[in-house]
């Protein structure tokens, strides 16, 4: 179990591209921890350089109370799964699992139990006498996260491990890795694209954009108060309205429509202050009168959700998303009035885009 803190890492490669940009980071011993951001904003390369198989171009990497920075891969007991999983091609499934089991010199019948219960966990057992090339990539996906879970190492770092499996299998495999996890109480580092897992299986995670960390949290306070409207327009599977305004009288003026501001922000702004309203559309509801606070539009799109309808509604010009239940579809182009749950509000400031 282990700590891994980052002190200003910079990666600076060949050509100029700074993947990290003095990234400060701290996780914690035994924690789940999820690494989100968009394609090409370091996230891998932040993985590589804990792993030590890329060196920063300045800064310090330490694991517990050890400067690591220039230590070999091999001195640091982390076992790592790739985002292009990074197979033996030569040696069979079982070979590839028990590779690193052999390399420490595990006892044979440990490396079998091992063999065996991780390809079970990753349901590989028929595929273990076949070559990386004859199977597919998502059975090559669970082969990697297979083969890490087969040592006990004092750190993971995970790459996108399940990006290849299907909606069934990807849930099962991330419920399997969480469980293993707590088990264990093995660090984890976790990569993902797919911000639900994130919010669903870490304990805290990050956000990262162009090298550096945009807000560190736990899933609940990434929903809840975004940090930023980066983080605001990343987190949530419908993203956060973020409506450009202006306060005016108590009141932020978007358009044509005015938004009550909550009891909450009085006294933080200022007249005539530029800002970004931020609602998600969960906490956005339909109303039937056009009384105080409650703002009006036109419907654009209605999309199906399940439970309920996601509506995009024209408010002369801005879009707004609210939700209404199963069973109240409203027609295309009829007047919606809607309401904000002023407890769930969130203003930015316009300028420098962070929460108030
Ligand atoms: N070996 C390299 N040489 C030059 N530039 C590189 C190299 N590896 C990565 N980069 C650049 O560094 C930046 C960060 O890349 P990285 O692979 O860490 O992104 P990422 O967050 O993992 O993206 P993705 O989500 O697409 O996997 C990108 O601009 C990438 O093009
Ligand atoms: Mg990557």
């Amino acid at each position: 179990m282990s700590i891994v803190t980052t002190k200003k890492i910079t990666k600076v490669f060949p050509g100029g591209v700074r993947a990290l940009d003095e990234l400060d980071l701290t996780i914690n011993d035994g924690e789940f921890f999820a690494l989100l951001g968009p394609s090409g904003c370091g996230k891998t390369t932040l993985l590589r350089t804990l792993g030590g198989l890329e060196s920063p171009t300045s800064g310090e990497v330490w694991i517990d109370d050890k400067d690591v920075t220039w230590s070999p891969p091999g001195e640091r007991n982390i076992a790592m799964v790739f985002q292009d999983y990074a197979l033996y091609p030569h040696m069979s499934v079982k070979e590839n699992i028990a590779y690193p089991l052999k390399v420490r010199k595990l006892p044979k019948d440990e490396q079998e139990k091992r063999v065996a219960m991780a390809s079970k966990a990753l349901s590989i057992e028929t595929l273990l006498e076949r070559r990386p090339g004859q199977i597919s990539g998502g059975q090559q996906q669970r082969v990697a996260v297979a083969r890490a879970m087969a040592t006990t190492p004092n750190l993971y770092l995970f790459d996108e491990p399940l990006s290849n499996l299907d909606a069934r299998l990807r849930l099962e495999a991330r419920t399997f890795l969480k469980q293993l996890q707590t088990e264990l109480g093995v660090t984890t580092i976790f990569v993902t694209h797919d911000q639900s897992e994130a919010l669903a299986i870490a304990d805290r995670m990050a956000v990262m954009d162009k090298g550096v960390v945009r807000q560190v949290g736990s899933p609940s306070e990434f929903f809840h108060r975004p940090a930023n409207l980066f983080v605001a327009a990343f987190i949530g599977s419908t993203p956060m309205n973020l409506l450009e305004g202006q306060v005016l009288q108590g009141n932020v003026k978007v358009g044509s429509n005015t938004f009550t501001i909550p009891e909450s922000y009085r006294g933080k702004l200022q007249e005539g202050q530029e800002v970004v309203y931020g609602i998600r559309p969960e906490y956005v509801s339909v109303v039937s009168s056009n009384a105080d606070g409650v703002a009006s539009g036109s419907v654009k799109v209605t999309e199906n959700m399940g439970t309920h309808y996601l509506v995009s509604i024209d408010c002369g010009g801005t879009l707004v998303r609210g939700t209404v239940p199963d069973g109240q579809q409203p027609a295309n182009g009829a007047t919606l009035h809607f309401l904000p749950d002023l407890n769930k509000v969130l203003i930015y400031d316009k300028v420098s885009g962070n929460l108030i």
